[in-house]
This record gives C-alpha cells, structure tokens and sequence, in this order.
C-alpha cells in the first residue's frame, strides 16, 4: 500500500499525539498495529496534555477522531484533493473504524469555506423522519415518553440517512478527484482489517447487552459472543461491498436498490420495536443548503449551522452575552465560570423553548442571535451569584410564539473533524448515528441511527405544543456545532466536536479558550472542561476544573465532577495551519 505521508510537517501535540504521529508516517503504517498507541480514555490527566503543543503545517491539515480516517484524508489532500474530497475520505473511514459514532447510516451538518468564492456554505445531511412517523413515535399508550432505551434500540428510532447524500452532495459542488477513488482506501481497510482501537473495545464491552439483541449486530462486534477486544483484527466485507456499489452507482445505489430495501426490511422488521422507515423515505431524501448562523465575537464572526441545530445559535447566544463581560481572567477564574455558566443556561432556555427544524415550525433565528437582544439578556448576569431562574427571553419575531419547552434527551456520541486544503477551502462536520452504535441495528457492514430520539419524546405541554415535537419529513433538533470562525471575511479558526447536548458548551468554551484566554488550538480543545446546560454545572472529573468547585457552589450553582468526553479537533489558520486532537479520544492532527 502506498503512503503519501512521507515528508509531512508533524510536531507532536503531547506525548501521546508524538507517538501516534510517528506511527502515522511510518510508510508501512497500514500494518496491523500501526496505531496502537492511542490515547487511553477519559480517565487520564488531562491537565498535563494541557501542555502539548499544536501539529504545524503550510499548505494543508486534517484533524479527526481516528487516525486511519486522517491518513484517508492525508492522502486525498496530498495527492491534491480538495477539503470536499478529503471528508468523502475520512468519512468513508470513520464509518469503518470508528462506526459505533458516525457513518453512512447517520446523518451530518457541514459547513465549509470555498475560497475561491470566499463563500461560506451550510449543508444540511440531517436524518428525517419518516412519512409515517406521528407526533406520539415515542409514547405509550397512555401518551407517556417511553424510556430512552426503549426508544433507541430497534426500528423506531431510525431517520432515513443523509450522511451518503452530503457526501456525495459536498463532492458534486467541490470535489476534483473522482468520487471513486475517495472511498478506495475504506474499501481496502475494510477487507484487509484493522485493529479495534482500546476506545471501540470498551464501548462494545459496555454495550454488549444491546449489541447482542440483534443477530448480525452481535456477530460482527461480539463474534462467538465474545466481545472484541482492543488490538482484534476486524474486517467488513460487507461494508466494503456497500462503498464499492456507492463508488460504481453514487449515492443513489445507498437511497434506492438492494441496500435501500435491506435497510427498510431491516428497520421495518426489527424484532420487539419496528419502525416505520419505507423505500419512499428513502428515495425522496434530499440534502438541504441553508443560510450559515453567525453571531459576533470579539470582532470574530462565529459561523456554523442553523435549524434543525441549535449549535449555531445556542454557541451564537452564548458568545453574544458574553461579549459584554471580560474573560480574560481566565478558565480558573470563578467569576469568568459563573459568567460562562449562566449565560449557557440562558442560552438553553431559548434552545428548549424556541429551536426546532425551521422547516416545520417558524425559528426566530435572527431575533435570537440579534446583538440588542443578547446585550439586554446579559444584564441578567450584571450580579455576582447564580441565577435563581431562568426562562426564555423574548427575541424579536414576527410571528406568534406558543411553543413549549422542550423534552428531548441527547447522550454523548458522534464524531467531528476538520480540514484545510492547499488552497484554503475549509472543512468542518459533524457527523453522527446518535447514541453510541445508534439503533444497534446493522446493515450491509453500517449501524443504522437512532437519531429519531433527538426529537422531543413529549409533544405538547398543558395542550401546548412543542416545537421539536416528532413530524413526518421533519428533521429532528441537534446540538451539532460544527464551526468555522471569521475574520475580516477570511476563515481563522475551523472547529466542533461530538458530545450530545454539551457539544454547545465544549465549543463555546474552545472558542473562548482560543480568543479571550490566548490559547492555541492545542491547549484550547484539552483544556479541563467547565459546561453548564440547565442548571447543574459539570466540571471535568480528574483535572483542575474540579477546584471551581467550592466556589461555585458557594455562588449557588450545583455542581458535579465527572467525566466530560468531548471529542475537539480544531485547526486555526494563520500564517502556518496549526491542528490540535482532543487528548480525550483517539484522534490526531496531520498536516504538510
Ligand atoms: N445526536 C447528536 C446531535 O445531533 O446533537
């Protein structure tokens, strides 16, 4: 196997980012075991990675939670891909060695930056419910939520994917190599195999009672009933049949045909709780372009993806009234965590309230980003203790607001990278299939999502109804932040993560980290995390965020340590492009 990565500019991020990168460049690399070095899970000192520094480049970089997945778009760039073709690339990758997060069976946001026009385009691969879905999917027959599990695992969850589509939809707009060759090195990883990273191993063994209700799930990740474990070699054949029909046929070979009916028998006939997903559903998917949110910051725009995420404006709130207060004290300042904190919970509150897949329910997406607006909800953190309420504000609209909050339940997962190419196109995506291994259903080599539970399992409150309430053809709400910060026109700072509802937080903390605290990308994406949702302010288990302790609860905050998986990759681009690859996964930074 040929390895165009010879010769990259690589400096170590931390110790364990030095030893992935010197095994990444190996040119023999593609051996099994060549990235076993990989950063171990959460439970390590994050603090003193804190110090590692950035990987630098010149003319191109790609940072992602997997390193087989950044070589694929290495080599893409290297062999002069754009930033279009190099995410065909990595996602092609992710989904195999990286599937219980993101894949062709899920959906995804991209924001990407084209240079050539200085244009910044929002595309929207979001999974869509299904014709027959009904407001009440996820109640029983009493009209009450059904429990998390009970909704995830099986058929009912699943929202025809649009992962394939954006793939397809981002090459069609700026891709320069044939699409064919971009899923050439998935297809070959995933005959000749690779090894299951200690990350995978330990969400399978945790998983294995889910995973093993579904025959061809447990099979593949349990085979013999005996979970994988870290270092196994696993191949997909049938995953690499599944690209070779999307290499030869598109992504029209994924939405009609022979898969398209394997993935509806699949979720029609999943035993104990089917779904409603149809060939019809399927067909008719369609990627949606929509206006890029940006909010002002620090003289920066902030720009990513607008309903059906509230990333952008949820980040967008948040930055917008702290714009008004000075965090330069820093991230163990409890003045600066207390500001953070409840300003995000504000944030929240309009989120629950108003943010829904503005193709169903009227968003006021202007008003709730609007600079008057976010400065007057700031003067509500003008005191020095946590706020005893918080409810949504009023932003300007001009149409009747009656939603309701919201109900919705987002736990951990996904994945995000980003990419600069040689000639300054950018790329930034968050790409998911939900919950961990998503609906735990398994198809042609690829996990199906369950990302149906990102809609509200209530769908009205004292006869209200809630704006991310379930909708047949509707897009359920996310918390995706896919990121790409302006400045003076140009693109400075490309940036996300994965992490459920929190993603908000760990976003708009990096990007605080980056311009209020003087951080670089490195030291930004590792810094120990602080984030506040809806009240309960959670600080990162075994790191120095847990001294804030004291002082917020003395400020009235509640607070609890644990652990915050975060999943950053960033890349900022100045005079040289410089990545950094959340320590907290097993992702790294390549670049030339
Ligand atoms: N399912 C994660 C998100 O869309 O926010």
């Amino acid at each position: 196997m040929r390895y165009f990565l010879s010769g990259l500019t690589l400096l170590a991020a931390s110790a364990v980012h030095a030893q992935q990168a010197a095994d990444a460049v190996q040119p023999e690399a593609a051996t099994q075991g060549a990235f076993q070095a990989i950063s171990p899970e959460v439970a390590t000192a994050l603090d003193a990675k804190f110090a590692g520094v950035p990987v630098e480049a010149q003319n191109w970089m790609v940072a992602a939670a997997n390193p087989w997945a950044v070589k694929a778009g290495a080599d893409a760039l290297a062999n002069g891909g754009s930033a279009a073709d190099a995410l065909v690339a990595v996602q092609a990758m992710l989904g195999l060695v990286e599937p219980q997060s993101s894949g062709i069976g899920g959906g995804a946001f991209l924001v990407y930056y084209d240079a050539a026009t200085a244009t910044l385009t929002t595309l929207d691969g979001r999974e869509t419910a299904p014709l027959a879905a009904t407001p009440r999917l996820f109640q029983d027959g009493d009209g009450e939520p059904l429990g998390f599990y009970d909704a995830v695992v099986g058929g009912l969850s699943v929202g025809t994917p649009g992962t394939p589509a954006l793939m397809e939809d981002a090459h069609v707009r700026w891709g320069k190599l044939p699409w064919a060759d971009l899923l050439a090195p998935a297809i070959e990883r995933a005959e000749s195999g690779f090894d299951v990273s200690p990350r995978l191993a330990g969400l399978i063994e945790g998983d294995a009672e889910r995973l093993g209700r579904f025959a061809t799930t447990s099979e593949y990740f349990m085979p013999g009933g005996t979970p994988l474990a870290a270092g196994d070699l696993l191949q997909n054949q049938a995953y690499a049949d599944t690209l070779r029909a999307m290499a030869d046929g598109g992504a029209r070979a994924f939405y009609t045909g022979d898969i398209a009916a394997d993935i509806v028998a699949t979720v029609q006939g999943a035993e104990g709780n089917p779904g409603v997903l149809s060939a019809v559903d399927l067909s008719i998917y369609r990627v949606k372009e929509r206006p890029p949110v940006c909010a002002t910051y620090r003289a920066h725009n902030v720009c990513g993806m607008g309903p059906p995420s509230s990333g952008a404006l949820t980040v967008g709130q948040i930055l917008g009234m702290l714009e008004n207060y000075d965090l330069s004290a820093g991230p163990n300042d409890p003045e600066v965590r207390r500001l953070i904190g409840d300003a995000s919970r504000l944030a929240f509150a309009d989120r629950g309230r108003y943010m829904a897949d503005s193709d169903f329910v009227p968003v006021p997406t202007d008003g709730l980003v609007a600079p008057a607006y976010l400065a007057e909800r700031a003067k509500l953190l003008g005191g020095d203790a946590a706020l005893a309420e918080v409810a949504p504000g009023s932003p300007e609209f001009d149409h009747a607001l009656i939603w309701a909050d919201d109900a919705s339940i987002e736990l951990p997962s996904t994945s995000h990278f980003v990419i600069v190419d040689a000639t300054g196109n950018v790329a930034s995506m968050t790409t998911t299939i939900e919950n961990g291994f998503g609906s735990r259903l398994m198809v042609r080599g690829f996990l199906l999502n369950n990302e149906l539970t990102d809609f509200s399992f209530r769908s009205q409150a004292d006869g209200v109804p809630i704006a991310n309430r379930v909708e047949p053809g509707k897009r359920p709400r996310s918390s995706m932040a896919p990121s790409i910060v302006m400045k003076d026109g140009a693109p400075v700072l490309a940036i996300g993560s994965p992490g459920g509802s929190r993603i908000i937080g760990y976003v708009a903390e990096s990007i605080i980290a980056h311009l209020d605290w003087g951080m670089d990308v490195q030291q930004a994406v590792s810094v120990p995390h602080a984030v506040n949702r809806f009240g309960k302010y959670d600080v990162e288990e075994g790191t120095s965020a847990e001294a804030l302790t004291e002082a917020l609860t003395g400020m009235g905050f509640e607070v609890g340590a644990r652990a915050l998986t975060s999943g950053l990759h960033a890349i900022s681009i100045g005079e040289t492009l410089k990545g950094g690859a959340d320590p907290r996964r097993e992702g790294i930074a390549l670049g030339q």
